[in-house]
């Protein structure tokens, strides 16, 4: 796996654009992160504007990818500076063992179109290609279908099912687990 990777300045699709998240998305940002049912499965209660500041003042300002709990959080918009339809993040789980984990979050009025899915896979392609992972996974609520089904459509394998493995908003919850291997990605026929 490489050190230090800087994201490339956007990351784009047939429809999407990402690009690193900034100031010029808080307003977005906030709009779906502070809604209740987005949050239901996120890590976190629905944000306020201060949240947000504070999330691209520190994990969304980090700017290279390179050691264990490092991450690089992208803004999702429509091709043609469009609107922001959600935001993706790769985050360093294990620099020894080479993982990378996903994660995905759309606004609702943007979801039922694939750009989860499509935003996802970019970044897939990213972890593999550009950074050399061995393993990329996915966790999720066993109960967050949605979730589980982008992973599903990547091409990820459902795992494992951890037993309240994870303390969330001060809940025992359980964890859904979905990976797969670079050679695994690279198998499948495009
Ligand atoms: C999880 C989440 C991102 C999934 O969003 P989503 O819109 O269902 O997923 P996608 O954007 O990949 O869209 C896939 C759907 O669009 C449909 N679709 C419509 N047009 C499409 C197109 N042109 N291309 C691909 N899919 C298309 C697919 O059939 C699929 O529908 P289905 O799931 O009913 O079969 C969304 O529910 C969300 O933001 N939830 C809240 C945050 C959250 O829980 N995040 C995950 C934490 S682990």
């Amino acid at each position: 796996m490489r050190d230090a990777v800087v994201p490339p300045d956007a990351i784009r699709t047939d429809r999407l654009e990402l690009r690193p998240l900034g100031a010029r998305d808080r307003d977005e940002l906030l709009a779906y992160r502070s809604d209740p049912e987005t949050c239901r499965f996120l890590p976190f209660a629905p944000q306020t504007a201060e949240d947000i500041d504070r999330y691209l003042a520190t994990r969304a300002a980090r700017r290279h990818l390179g050691e264990t709990d490092s991450s690089l959080s992208f803004g999702v918009r429509l091709v043609g500076g469009g609107p922001l339809v959600g935001d993706v993040i790769v985050f360093v789980r294990s620099r020894v063992d080479e993982c990378l984990e996903l994660g995905w979050v759309l606004s609702p009025e943007h979801r039922g179109a694939g750009y989860a899915t499509e935003a996802a896979a970019a970044l897939l392609r990213f972890a593999f290609d550009t950074v050399g992972a061995h393993r990329v996974v996915a966790r999720m609520d066993p109960a967050n279908d949605a979730s589980a089904k982008v992973a599903a459509r990547l091409g990820l394998r459902r795992e494992a099912l951890l037993v309240e493995a994870e303390r969330v908003k001060g809940e025992w919850r359980d964890t859904l687990y979905f990976a797969i291997l670079e050679r695994e990605w690279r198998a499948i026929p495009r």
